[in-house]
């Protein structure tokens, strides 16, 4: 017995110290392939002798335990931002501000600036005890189970000369290299991309399943420590510390003794960082010492001792070959640059997004102009400016297009709209497509196909419509091309499977324009049913909170058309959810069609009274009318509406005097 736990103490003695080489220091001992065979060791020996296996074992970072809510915990140091500079001038002033508090003799650090999420990791008796994201900067979520699988996070601190209790903050990024792969994992999947790395990294923290966090390529860069019995007197010997303790510190952090030398960092890395496998938007400048840092202080928002200075975003001149009009599911149109291939930020751009018309029309767009290029927070970069001078004589101005390029219908555009739409809803091929597309996905029914089964199917004939998804049949699937027996059954097994969905999120899955996840929610909620939002007029859908003038048309248009009435009545009829799941022995139907209107501040929150109302099978509407049975009365509600429930004779209730009714 002796024998297994020193093998379990010194392979994982091993595999953590191979860890810290690999993750933290860059440097592989061994093969990826060793390295597994020893991790699936320790593994099988954990699990015959779990009581050998230590706490903190490389095991465990491959996640397993599920996050059921994120805790919000205050933080026990602000979590603040920095100011930002743009150029020398007010990096001098900030000089200047720092000088005439501390005087001087005083230096500074410069460091990358990650783009990323900000971190705060605590630590007790040298193991991590909590990581929390920065949050409001006063409180944040608790996401240390997903925090645990990021490798070159230490859990246990190597050495013994670290503070018995301290925080360490820095900033999860997922490598670029990394990104790209996983999305172009997800992209095949038929999932949707992320933006960039750093909405990568925040979506990953954010995972219900450690397990599927450890899979993502996260790292992270450690650069502010707090705490009592610090080990040094400045900022730059105290993350060498952390360094020596088993923190990933970046190699690239310096001291700079004035703005000169600042200045020659910031020029250095504006270039270099292009080659960096990470994101960075700028540099940080701390004050050194710490009892300067502590003399100058904060603002309510930042340190005086420490300031970004942010580089401009990357800018590359490339040739406009052409523009493509994308037709969305909506029929929204997307005018998109095709461009000659060039590098840009990390990743070779072929294409800009142009958004619309107006940005077209804003830039002065002509044929084969040469364009400057920039990325901003988004995957597709944009178009920021012409290159005059390369212009051709004779050259022509872009023309927008007047008709889809996919069926050839005229456009149209509402006024108020920055884009152009094909009408042509139930015919486009795109739209018809894009609607399919966006129905199966897996935020909304869920069902086991992806992009190219839609195209077969709609190639086919066999699908013209979310209606005719539940008309399939076995003996059509199996002509589908690649589809057997097995998928087969899985298709039309999902599809029976989808008619749980709960009718909120079938509401989205639906894809009426401006009805996201959380309109469809609050909808959903409010009515209860198709048929009480199906009747609901603009007023009474403008009174749903947060439901604004352009929902309610989008809702009223789209019960206006017959051939979506259609479809909602085959879905019905294929056993869909059109209502607000109720167990029939938790709600009884008390309140019976009778008629709600409420009004001011209650004790609960008003949707949650809401909710109530449609669970018992009562009906909310927002005026009061001949109609309308009841008048639940809050706080400070509205005086017209008492004096109009009073004219009408309507029964004027208080909150307890409903809460009885449905008791
Ligand atoms: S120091 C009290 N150092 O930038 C100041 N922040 O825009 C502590 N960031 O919230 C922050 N790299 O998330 C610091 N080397 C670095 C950084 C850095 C990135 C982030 C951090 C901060 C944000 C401010």
């Amino acid at each position: 017995m002796n024998e297994i736990k020193i093998k379990i103490d010194n392979l994982t003695a091993e595999l953590k110290e191979y860890n810290y080489n690999y993750y933290v220091l860059a440097k592989s001992l061994i093969t990826d392939f060793e390295f597994d065979i020893k991790l699936k060791e320790l593994q099988d020996l954990e699990t015959e002798f779990p009581q050998f296996a230590h706490k903190d074992s490389p095991t465990k970072r491959v996640g397993g335990e599920v996050n059921k809510d994120f805790k919000t915990v205050a933080h026990r140091y602000l979590m603040l931002s920095l100011a930002n500079t743009y150029n020398e001038g007010e990096l001098r002033d900030f000089d200047a501000r720092v000088s005439k508090t501390i005087g001087n003799n005083y230096d500074y650090t410069c460091e990358l600036k990650f783009d990323g999420l900000s971190i705060s990791l605590s630590y007790f008796d040298g193991k991590l005890t909590q990581a929390l994201t920065r949050g409001d900067g006063s409180s944040g979520d608790d996401v240390t189970i997903n925090v645990k699988t990021i490798k070159s996070i230490p859990i246990s601190l190597r050495g013994n000369d670290w503070p018995k209790d301290f925080e360490i903050r820095g900033e999860v990024v997922m490598t670029r290299s990394g990104f790209n792969s996983f999305n172009k994992t997800r992209e095949e999947a038929g999932e949707q991309v992320f933006a960039n790395p750093r909405n990568a990294a925040a979506g990953s923290l954010k995972m219900k399943d450690s397990a599927e966090v450890a899979k993502r390529p996260l790292d992270c860069y450690l650069y502010y420590l707090l705490g009592e019995n610090q080990p040094a007197d400045n900022h730059y010997d105290n993350l060498m510390a952390a360094k020596k303790w088993g923190f990933k510190v970046s190699d690239f952090m310096v001291k700079a003794a004035n703005v000169d030398e600042i200045l020659e960092y910031i020029n250095y890395w504006d270039e270099a960082r292009k080659e960096l496998d990470f994101d960075t938007d700028g540099v940080v400048i701390k004050v050194n010492n710490i009892a300067n840092q502590q003399r100058l202080g904060f603002t309510a928002k930042s340190p005086r001792w420490a300031i970004a200075y942010k580089f401009k975003a990357e800018r590359v001149e490339t040739l406009l070959e052409s523009i493509s009009y994308q037709v969305g599911r909506t029929g929204a149109i997307t005018p998109v640059a095709n461009l000659t291939p060039i590098k840009l930020a990390g990743s070779i751009v072929k294409r800009a997004s142009l958004h619309n018309a107006d940005i077209i029309e804003l830039l002065e767009l002509h044929e084969k102009d040469f364009v400057f290029v920039e990325k901003g927070g988004e995957i597709i970069p944009k178009i920021v400016g012409i290159n005059i001078e390369k212009r051709v004589a004779n050259s022509q101005k872009i023309k927008y297009i007047s008709h889809c390029p996919e069926c050839g219908s005229a456009l149209v555009r509402t006024e108020g709209d920055a884009k152009h739409f094909c009408p042509n809803e139930y015919h486009c091929p795109p739209q018809i497509k894009g609607k399919l597309e966006h129905f199966i996905g897996r935020k909304m029914m869920d069902i086991a196909a992806g992009e190219a089964t839609v195209e077969a199917l709609f190639n086919k004939g066999f699908v013209r419509n979310v209606a005719d998804l539940y008309d399939l049949s076995a003996e059509q699937l199996l002509k589908l091309d690649g589809f057997k027996d097995k998928s087969v059954e899985n298709l039309l097994l999902s599809l029976e499977k989808s008619k749980e969905v709960s009718f909120e999120r079938l509401l989205f899955s639906l894809g009426i324009r401006y009805v996201g996840e959380t309109v469809a929610k609050k909808l959903a909620t409010y009515f209860g049913n198709i048929q009480a939002l199906r009747t609901a007029s603009k007023m009474e859908l403008i009174m749903v909170g947060d439901i604004g003038e352009s929902i309610a048309d989008s809702m009223i248009e789209y019960f206006a058309d017959p051939l979506n009435i259609e479809i909602i009545e085959r879905l019905i009829k294929a056993g869909l959810k059109f209502e607000i799941e109720k167990s029939e022995s938790q709600y009884e139907n008390k309140l019976d069609g009778k008629s709600f209107v409420v009004s001011g501040k209650f004790t609960i929150p008003r949707d949650d009274l809401k909710r109530k109302i449609s669970d018992y099978g009562g009906k909310n509407v927002s005026a009061v009318s001949a109609k309308t049975d009841f008048l639940i009365a809050g706080e400070n509600m509205g005086p017209a509406k008492l004096k109009k429930a009073e004219k009408l004779g309507i029964e004027i209730i208080s909150e307890d005097e409903f809460i009885n009714m449905i008791k």
